[in-house]
């Protein structure tokens, strides 16, 4: 080893003692007759002294260090001078006295230095990822994925889940986006899908007999790209055999108890608290609520169908709905054009085509712009539907149910950060449980599944598969943390005729279904165990767990919003010879 210790570990036991560090030149300081190094690695931060007692050409040396050169240093542990301990410093309490000083590399001047407090734009940081990942915040992030998968490995071995890996290489899956596509030579005109999920794989295993499958799977999907979206992520992946919901539930409780104790040194109540998707959509507008803060949504459509204000009146006569949230406090702290901006917000991101609001006057009276063309007992329904008190400011969204569900949950999202409704470093753990089984694709005037084709439907729905699809409810789950879906999962459809029914609603035919899962399906009249399982975005819950905002801080080479790679400069160009092996000609110019 070039060293004896690390730039991390030396304190007051090592005083009076001889170390050899490596690292890299984080800072230096220059005072004429002495120079400070704070000399960094992995592990933390050690400041060495040069004085002139060690030689003019020791310290000469130490004088033409730079920033990020990488050296050797042997010397001796002192205790730092009176006053001048650092105690935000593990090693704060000590300094070492240079002997010897080796340049182990000199650095080129850097694009950025890792070790100053103001950072670059995220595409230097991102071409340069060497020097940004040199980063203490980064190696911390780094450190939490390892001990968080570290966890979770150990957490599902105990349980007897085997680790089977599956293809990279394979057939399009059914998540539902885009997917990568990989030529074949051999086969010329054909092409491989890189895996959405290693959902059928998994179901497979099941019908295998494999039981319990567990495997931290690389994803691809060739998606819009968001900030907890990446187009290569990671699942922790797994399926589970003669097991029903609350099992598969179970079982994750369980994981995410283990993670907040052992990672993160926090006690969680189990069973984690679940609610069902009608209710989350009611009282929270959206599918992964955040249940750190309150402000859920009342429903005033009664009200207004009794109102001959037309903003509202027309809307709860075409079957709209009159919903909105009450900011506690909000009033005073909410200037007009600040409320323009928000109803600017709700128009732009949306869909709404407007917001109504309320101030509740000290007298407890509404006042708005509008007030006065809605009858004044309308006006205290409306405060007593939404709960308002003096100083309250009451905000309505009129329209079709989904666009009051993303108003009123953009609304609840952006104050709720806005105003600090949540301490920032509490975790909240929570299951969103039966998920209709379809989503209605208005333009196309057909049948989606919500989660993927081969969702089991609830039981006591079976009937409503045929009757009712709208309202047949999937025994489908996802597990939200903080307002984020951190894994979702379904019990499966192992038998053959329900799996027809819901291939008929999707208006998948025979012929599509053979081609596109018939391995699956064959696999399944081969006696298949009743089986379910879930996967975890592992990226976003080490957002959740670091309190990052970008899932491109916890994945060590991350692509761009525009699915590139600045550092290699992935994709890129071949050669024409490669396009030629493989039967390809690029129509027209890339845009
Ligand atoms: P689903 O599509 O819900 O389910 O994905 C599971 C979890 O993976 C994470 N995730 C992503 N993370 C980062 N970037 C993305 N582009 C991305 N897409 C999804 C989310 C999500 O909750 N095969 C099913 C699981 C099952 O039914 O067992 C599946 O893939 O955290
Ligand atoms: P208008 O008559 O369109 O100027 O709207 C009067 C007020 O009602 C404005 O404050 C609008 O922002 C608001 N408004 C209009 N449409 C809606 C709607 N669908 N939901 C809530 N508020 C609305």
């Amino acid at each position: 080893m070039l060293r004896t210790h690390t730039c991390g570990e030396l304190g007051a036991a090592m005083v009076d003692q001889r170390a050899t560090l490596c690292g890299w030149v984080d800072r230096k300081r220059d005072h004429g007759d002495g120079v400070f190094i704070d000399m960094r690695d992995r592990y933390g931060v050690t400041q060495i002294v040069f004085e002139p007692d060690s030689g003019p050409e020791l310290l000469d040396l130490a004088k033409r260090l730079r920033n990020e050169d990488v050296i050797q240093v042997e010397g001796l542990v002192e205790p730092r001078p009176e006053g001048q301990a650092n105690p935000k410093l593990a090693t704060g309490g000590i300094e070492v006295r240079a002997s010897r000083l080796v340049v182990l590399n000199r650095t080129e001047t850097p694009p950025f230095l890792p070790g100053q407090g103001s950072l670059p734009g995220e595409d230097v940081r991102l071409k340069y990822r060497y020097l940004d990942l040199r980063r203490p915040a980064m190696h911390r992030t780094l450190l939490l994925r390892n001990r968080i998968i570290k966890t979770m490995r150990d957490y599902f071995d105990e349980h007897g889940f085997i680790d089977v890996e599956t293809p990279v290489l394979g057939r399009s899956t059914p998540e539902g986006a885009r997917d990568y596509l990989v030529p074949s030579r051999v086969n010329r005109g054909s092409f491989f899908a890189l895996p959405q999920s290693p959902q059928l794989y998994k179901q497979i295993l099941m019908v295998a007999g494999l039981d319990r499958y567990v495997q931290v799977a690389r994803c691809f999907r060739d998606e819009d790209l968001r900030a907890d979206r990446q187009p290569e992520f990671t699942q922790l992946d797994l399926e589970m055999s003669f097991v029903q919901a609350d099992d598969v539930i179970a079982m994750i409780d369980g994981l995410m108890a283990r993670l907040a104790r052992d990672v993160l040194g926090m006690r969680i109540d189990l069973p984690l608290p679940r609610i069902t998707y009608d209710e989350a959509m009611r009282r929270f507008g959206h599918d992964a609520p955040d249940l750190r803060f309150g402000m859920e949504i009342a429903d005033a459509t009664d009200i207004a169908g009794r109102s001959q204000f037309r903003v509202i009146r027309s809307v709860a006569d075409e079957g709209g709905f009159v919903r909105g949230i009450t900011v506690r406090g909000g009033a005073p702290r909410f200037s007009r054009k600040q409320i323009d901006e928000l109803t600017e917000f709700v128009k732009q991101d949306c869909g709404a085509k407007g917001l109504l609001w309320f101030r509740v006057e000290p007298d407890r009276a509404l006042w708005s712009p509008v007030s006065k063309n809605i009858e004044p007992e309308l006006l205290d329904a409306f405060r007593e539907r939404f709960a308002g008190e003096p100083g309250d400011l009451i905000l309505i969204s009129a329209d079709r149910w989904p666009i009051t569900c993303k108003t009123l949950h953009g609304l609840r999202k952006r104050l709720g950060a806005e105003l600090r409704l949540y301490d920032p470093a509490a975790m909240h753990f929570s299951w969103v449980v039966e998920f209709p089984m379809f989503d209605r694709d208005e333009e196309e005037n057909r049948w989606v599944a919500m989660h993927h084709p081969f969702t089991a439907p609830r039981p006591q729905d079976m009937d409503l598969l045929t009757n009712d699809p709208a309202r047949c409810r999937a025994q489908a789950y996802d597990l939200v943390v903080n307002g984020c879906e951190a894994g979702g999962g379904t019990i499966r459809i192992h038998d053959s005729s329900v799996q027809q029914t819901v291939f008929n609603l999707l208006g998948i035919d025979a012929d599509t279904a053979r081609e596109r899962f018939g391995f699956l399906l064959e696999a399944l009249r081969f006696g298949a165990p009743p089986h379910g399982g879930i996967a975890l975005g592992i990226d976003r819950i080490v957002m959740l767990f670091g309190g990052l905002d970008n899932i491109r801080d916890c994945i060590a080479f991350p692509k761009t919003q525009k699915a590139t790679d600045l550092m290699t400069e992935a994709p890129g160009a071949v050669e024409t010879k490669q396009l030629d092996e493989l039967g390809i000609r690029i129509a027209g110019k890339p845009a």
